[in-house]
């Protein structure tokens, strides 16, 4: 974790002076990021949301995360993560079976390994006394459950505790939510860059029905400034109309859509208490390891992409409201009866067409994805550890 190094870095970055930003030039292309270049399995040393704790049971189940598959099997109220591969011959212990409590058997040859320590126990068709118990294991993750999400750690050394992946405001404050995981088309790396990119939402999204009733600008000036883990998107400028020369006036504006509340939450005459207190300065922010944060006035919604491999990313959406009592279950029932269909459906899955079908390098790049070249920086600033390949069986010991 190198947050605290990039704390050190110049804070704000702008889309309309050169210097002492991450601006956008022309011939930049992704060499100009290596270490992002190269990151189209992940990051390693991060916890990651794979699911909802309540969908994972004894029956052991997959998932990938990072190109390394891994079986999930719940007993009791914890639930373990192995390598899904069995040293035997490989045989994915995801469809093994429960022979005895706290362990997993093949479903082969009946290799029996300890859900907790992934140590080979016993091996049933080769009689208790198998000389090869003992000796060799499959390797195990990291497993926590927060927000009702499993997450699984992939990294060496240290586990740092899962509330170091999670926004504070998460961990310090009750609040309702509502959610949906899916899988989608398309690199990590595109699904982070389309959550923190500063112009196509006012463009891509004024179809949604999201966003039927409000208007959105024409466009911004922005500026990119960091706050502590996170890039926060700064609007500078509105501009909710523009005469283009020669070609006439665009807008967002209908005659039944009405005025957003202003963009920099906390500055709205109806903002929640616990996200006034946030302060903060935009309305869009990102952190490592991939992680969006948009701040309505009333609530926030995070998204997390989570790299599954080179061509899929699972999509973690959660929208919280901090309140108690009626105000949160009046705010559960309006989620299930529409905004989850309304924003994490039909909303968010314009965004998904999009990481679907862009395809990137080669690229052009115009003044506004400064946020995204700003983002491309922080990864590199960072230092992270890239997941570089797939766990194989030599990794077992
Ligand atoms: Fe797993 Fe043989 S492949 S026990």
């Amino acid at each position: 974790m190198t947050i605290e190094r990039e704390a050190a870095q110049p804070p704000v970055w702008q889309n309309d002076t050169p210097e002492g930003q991450a601006p956008v030039r022309e011939g930049q292309d992704w060499s100009s990021w290596p270490t992002y270049d190269s990151a189209v399995l992940g990051l390693r040393d991060y916890w990651y949301p794979v699911g909802w704790a309540e969908q994972f049971g004894r029956k052991p189940q997959t998932v990938r995360l990072l190109g390394e598959d891994i079986a999930l099997v719940r007993e009791g109220d914890e639930i373990y993560a192995l390598h899904d591969r069995c040293p035997h011959r490989g045989v994915p212990l995801s469809l093994g079976r429960r022979q005895f409590p706290d362990t997993v058997s093949c479903p082969y040859h009946g290799w029996t390994f300890e859900l907790k320590t992934g140590n080979l126990c016993a091996v049933l068709t080769d009689g208790p006394d198998s000389p090869i118990c003992g000796k060799l294991k499959v390797r195990t993750y990291p497993v926590a459950q927060r927000l009702g999400l499993v997450w699984i750690y992939v990294g060496a050394g240290p586990v740092p505790p899962v509330e170091r992946d999670i926004p504070d405001e998460l961990l310090e404050h009750d609040f309702v939510m509502g959610g949906r995981s899916d899988i989608r088309n398309g690199n990590w790396r595109f699904a982070a860059e389309n959550g923190f990119d500063e112009g196509h939402a006012k463009y891509l999204h004024n179809t949604a029905l999201w966003r039927l009733f409000k208007v959105m600008p024409a466009w911004n000036k922005t500026r990119i400034q960091q706050e502590g883990p996170w890039l926060v998107r700064v609007q500078e400028e509105l501009h909710w109309e523009a005469e283009y020369p020669g070609l006439g006036v665009w807008t967002n504006k209908r005659w039944w859509k009405r005025m957003p509340l202003p963009d920099r939450p906390g500055k709205g005459s109806r903002v929640n208490p616990v996200i006034d207190s946030l302060n903060i300065p935009g309305f869009v922010s990102i952190r490592l390891p991939g992680l969006l944060r948009v701040a309505y006035p009333q609530f926030i919604h995070y998204e997390w992409y989570v790299p599954v491999d080179e061509d899929h990313v699972r999509y973690v959406q959660i929208m919280a409201r901090f309140e108690r009592g009626l105000t949160a279950a009046a705010f559960k029932l309006k989620y299930l009866a529409g905004i989850r269909w309304l924003f994490h459906g039909q909303f968010t899955g314009q965004d998904a067409w999009m990481v679907d079908v862009s395809d990137a390098p080669p690229e052009r790049l115009y003044r506004p994805d400064v946020s995204i070249t700003t983002w491309r920086r922080l990864v590199e600033r960072s230092k992270p550890v890239v997941q570089t390949r797939p766990l194989r069986a030599k990794d077992e010991s």
